[in-house]
């Protein structure tokens, strides 16, 4: 695991091979922090209310925050330390602890899945794991720091009690069933820890470049510093990190699923000079072998589906060939054009 970021960025400038194109770049450093995406008060007793923010929200925004969410602050906070003390591990203790599984269910990777083969890197060191269920995995999750199994079990296990609340309200906002998302469209459940040490030179490289998630929803800590940027309206706007709220972003298989009425956001993470950013994403995704297309209860004669039926395995590789080209996905994936 030499290629962590974390192993070496404090010796050197920022290598060639991390300085994105000039297009590709942030540009402006300062963006506007949107206050205008929503906050949503999941504490709130009129559930026909939250079921309707939560569905505007995910039709406009395809991004919003949540507070009053249930999930204990304490373990939020305990959670994003042993996140922190995992990701300040030497590179060989990272290497033991995410290599107990052979068939890779936990594990590392710098920059993006593709290190290997892509055309330039992202300043970002990620720890992988599978969450569910909880029996099968946890075994092979990092026994150092030695809380992490102790506190990101229960941890996982609230944030996707509240994952699934979600995606309830947002099948009951498309007027699909509300157990839609109960069986393969969510069998996945992974945690991805980011973590982004401060950057020699924010203007020239990003955290992670413009993406869709491809899966269901992310549900993402994202601590007390800002980097998390959302293009909207051709433009990129920041979200301001607020304490003990969760960013819930809309990946593009909800795209699919409401016939395109949702959408998949487009984001990025930009990095910083002074500190070390460290979040942690929980995305429900579909098992590879379920099929992938737009809720029947939502197409009819009139109502034609936009989108074809795939497996989630199909669809991955559609994504991945496409890259974050957004427009080529679209192509392979739509039945019109
Ligand atoms: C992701 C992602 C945002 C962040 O994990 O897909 O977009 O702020 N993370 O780390
Ligand atoms: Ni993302």
């Amino acid at each position: 695991m030499e290629h962590l970021v974390s192993g070496w960025c404090n010796d050197r400038s920022l290598p060639e091979s991390y300085i994105l194109p000039p297009e590709k770049r942030p540009g402006k450093l300062t963006v506007p922090l949107a206050n205008n995406i929503p906050v949503i008060d999941l504490g709130g007793h009129d559930q026909t209310d939250l079921i309707q923010q939560i569905f505007e929200a995910s039709q406009e925004f395809g991004f919003f925050q949540v507070i009053n969410h249930g999930v204990p602050s304490n373990l939020m906070d305990e959670a994003m330390s042993v996140f922190k003390e995992f990701h300040a591990l030497s590179g060989e203790d990272k290497a033991i602890e995410t290599s107990k599984d052979p068939n890779k269910s936990c594990y590392i990777y710098t920059s993006s899945p593709n290190y290997a083969t892509e055309k330039f890197h992202f300043w970002r060191d990620g720890l992988m794991h599978h969450c569910n269920p909880l029996e099968k995995y946890i075994q092979f999750w990092p026994e150092k720091p030695p809380r992490y199994r102790e506190v990101v079990g229960p941890y996982t296990a609230e944030v996707r009690k509240l994952g699934f609340r979600i995606l309830e309200f947002i099948s009951q906002g498309l007027g699909i069933s509300p157990d839609h998302f109960s069986s393969g469209l969510s069998e996945n459940q992974t945690l991805l820890v980011n973590h982004y040490p401060p950057c020699p030179d924010p203007s020239l490289t990003l955290g992670v470049g413009k993406h869709r998630d491809p899966g269901g929803i992310n549900i993402l800590l994202q601590s007390d510093v800002y980097g998390l940027q959302v293009f909207k309206d051709e433009e990129w706007v920041g979200v301001e990190p607020i304490p003990y709220a969760f960013v819930v972003n809309i990946g593009y298989l909800l795209q699919i699923i409401s016939n395109g009425k949702l959408k998949g956001a487009e984001h990025r993470v930009v990095t910083n000079s002074n500190v070390a950013r460290t979040t942690a994403s929980l995305f429900i995704n579909p098992s590879s072998e379920t099929l992938v297309e737009p809720a029947k209860a939502l197409i009819d004669a009139s109502n034609p589906a936009f989108y074809k039926s795939l497996t989630y395995k199909d669809f991955l590789s559609k994504y991945i060939a496409a890259s974050s080209d957004s427009k080529a996905l679209e192509e392979a994936l739509s039945t019109t054009l």
